[in-house]
């Protein structure tokens, strides 16, 4: 069951567009630059997540791992890591630890990317030890703890008891080699939950954010349910969210923005938003379908060639510049913000 899961997760993913919610990432604008005071050399896309250096700041997410037939897939996904410098994420790894015998469908990852910055992947209803060895498995340099309530609740087969996940991720987080990233699937993190998963001691936090891959509508097209507007398009928009949780975090627990970045203006407003690093998972999946190995490498230079382009644009020569950039906040985003008691006008002014 859990291994015809992972394939109809990647041909729905494949199959199914984003959303139909929105990112929310048109209500934000990025205010030009005319007098950057930079040369295009001087932009640097450097950056690190939970004390852990990245070459850029676009992380490939969780996608896949559990079965024989997906060996290929994250064998292509970690190559295509190691050619362009990016860290990774595998799939969730409860398979692994349920049937050794698909242990070697994630380990690939390792052999392909012997010296590449690795994320291991697991639920929020795992052990310590669970958590402890699916790190070992691939010898990870963090550990992704997801939470997909929403996806749970849409799958026949899903849990239905998220009881005690936050006391469990703080026995994960204090028993864990790795730093932890708390991550959601698809529908975002509230300020009030990022407060309350910072203090169970995680590292970084992934907002996995409403408007790109659709885990309810992939769950429903699995089963051919008929599920009602409002059930499919739940959740916080990513732009939101990653203003939500930026809100909320202290110094030394880091931002990371997914759910929806397809574009290289989107990711340079996510880190304008305080975002350490961006995730995409469906945009690799799609890459390496329809292209090879060396067009996708290309894709993604080029993706990471536009970001430095808006970086010179906005005056900001490092990352870590970017939270200081005006930022425009309108429309529905503004609205849902300041009814949430954050201040959007902050952002509009240099500085900040
Ligand atoms: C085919 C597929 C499988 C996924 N499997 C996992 C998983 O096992 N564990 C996990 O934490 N997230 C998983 N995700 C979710 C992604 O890591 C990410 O949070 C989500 O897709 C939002 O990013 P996107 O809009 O860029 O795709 C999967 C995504 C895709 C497309």
């Amino acid at each position: 069951m859990r291994q015809s899961r992972k394939l109809d997760h990647l041909k729905y993913s494949l199959a199914l567009a984003d959303g139909p919610g929105t990112n929310g990432f048109a209500d934000f604008s990025l205010v030009h630059n005319c007098l950057p005071g930079l040369a295009w050399a001087d932009v640097t896309l450097t950056t690190a997540v939970a004390g852990l250096p990245l070459s850029h700041p676009v992380i490939i997410n969780a996608i896949t791992g559990g079965a024989a037939d997906v060996s290929g897939i994250n064998a292509q996904l970690a190559e295509l890591a190691k050619l362009t410098g990016a860290a990774m994420a595998v799939g969730s790894q409860y398979a692994a630890l349920e049937n050794p015998a698909v242990c070697e469908s994630y380990r690939i990852v390792r052999t392909v990317n012997p010296h590449g910055l690795l994320f291991a992947n697991l639920g929020a209803h795992a052990t310590p030890d669970q958590a402890v060895r699916a790190v070992a498995m691939i010898g990870a340099d963090a550990l992704q703890i997801h939470l997909n309530a929403a996806q749970e609740l849409a799958m026949s087969e899903g849990d239905r008891d998220f009881s005690g996940y936050l006391e469990n991720i703080a026995a994960i987080a204090a028993a864990c080699p790795v730093p932890v990233i708390a991550k959601e699937v698809g529908a975002g993190i509230a300020r009030e939950q990022a407060a309350a998963l910072v203090r169970a001691g995680v590292r970084a936090i992934d907002t996995g954010g409403a408007g790109g891959t659709n885990f309810v509508a992939i769950e429903a097209a699995r089963s051919a349910a008929e599920l009602p507007p409002d059930t499919i398009s739940w959740g916080i928009p990513a732009a939101v969210s990653a203003v939500e949780v930026a809100s909320v975090l202290p110094p030394a627990v880091d931002l990371i923005v997914a759910g929806g970045i397809r574009t290289p203006l989107e990711a340079v407003k996510a880190l304008a938003l305080g975002g350490r690093a961006v995730a995409v998972a469906a945009p690799a999946v799609r890459l390496l379908r329809g292209k090879s190995l060396t067009e996708a490498v290309a894709w993604f230079e080029a993706f990471l060639a536009e970001m430095r382009r808006y970086m010179l644009l906005v005056g900001a020569r490092r990352v870590s510049d970017l939270p200081s950039v005006p930022l425009v906040i309108t429309g529905n985003s503004k609205e849902w913000l300041n009814q949430r008691g954050i201040d959007t006008a902050r952002f509009a002014r240099a500085g900040r």
